[in-house]
């Protein structure tokens, strides 16, 4: 296995490694390593259908169970697909994931891992932007880290601050999905005991103790501070990609900016999580 780092602070390159093959301790300890160390893996060259993907990414943990199950696969539905396809009930169409998000942070235990499988992607564009909330966190001032220790944020599955609207959940999803939940804005990784912010445009709906004005003018100055282009690491997608991230310590998003008429289609798994601390 052969690795090379993608930035100085978030995303490592794997190569040499099939997915396919059962993988010796070494190399599973590697790649968890890896993981914690580098934020986003980006394993190259795999050739995976979907329950061979299901089979890779559990050595990283438990499948999770994604809220919104009209997107699940039929013929192996733990795996969702992500579609420049789909519309909005609006013929708007429905772009997964634009706008700096972290996933499901509406699940009293979030996902700690989201992994996605490229099976077709348009010549050029459709990155997926990710930037590092452990820097972000380490990089605010003595105060803002003061008055945000304590905070606990609302989350709930569309905020209705959210400048991006999701697709409703299905009827099926509907009874499997909190009305809210309740988080630190700030969090410890379990693994790595580093403290990240942890905010969600998509899904925050309030701050417990703080009136509504001050809640939006400090997300949105977190969000500023955190999504500086020298937090980021913008993956350029390839065929055969298989990227895996941290929910815990990364927001990311992906981008729409690409001839809408090529058809970018992904496969994505999440795993389990941790109730953040
Ligand atoms: C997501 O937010 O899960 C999708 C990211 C992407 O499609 O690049």
């Amino acid at each position: 296995m052969i690795t090379h780092l993608l930035t100085d602070h978030t995303g490592v390159e794997v190569i040499g490694v099939d997915l396919t093959a059962p993988l010796n301790d070494k190399i599973k300890s590697e790649l968890i390593d890896a993981f914690h160390r580098h934020l986003v893996l980006v394993i190259r060259d795999q050739n995976l259908d979907a329950q061979q993907m299901l089979d890779a990414v559990r050595l990283f943990g438990e499948v999770f169970a994604q809220h919104n199950k009209r997107f699940s696969l039929a013929d192996c539905p733990q795996i969702h697909y992500l579609s420049n396809e789909d519309h909005h009930s609006d013929g708007n169409r429905y772009i997964p994931g634009a706008g700096f998000h972290t996933d499901h942070s509406n699940a009293p235990e979030p996902p700690k891992a989201t992994v996605l499988f490229a099976r077709s992607l348009p010549e050029t564009g459709g990155d997926t932007q990710f930037v590092n909330m452990y820097s972000a966190y380490d990089d605010l001032s003595d105060t803002i880290k003061l008055k945000i220790a304590d905070l606990k944020a609302v989350h709930v599955y569309q905020s209705r601050h959210s400048t991006r609207k999701l697709m409703p959940l299905s009827e099926e999803s509907q009874k499997d999905v909190l009305d809210s939940v309740v988080h630190p804005l700030v969090r410890t990784h379990p693994e790595t005991g580093r403290k990240a912010l942890y905010i969600n445009p998509i899904r925050i709906e309030a701050i417990e103790g703080l009136p509504e004005p001050e809640t939006l003018t400090l997300l949105d100055e977190l969000l500023a501070h955190a999504t500086q282009e020298k937090y980021q690491y913008r993956h350029k997608w390839r065929l055969g990609d298989l990227v895996m991230w941290d929910n815990r310590c990364l927001l990311h998003k992906a981008n729409d900016d690409y001839d809408m008429t090529q058809l970018r289609y992904l496969y994505r798994v999440m795993l389990k999580g941790d109730k953040p601390i």
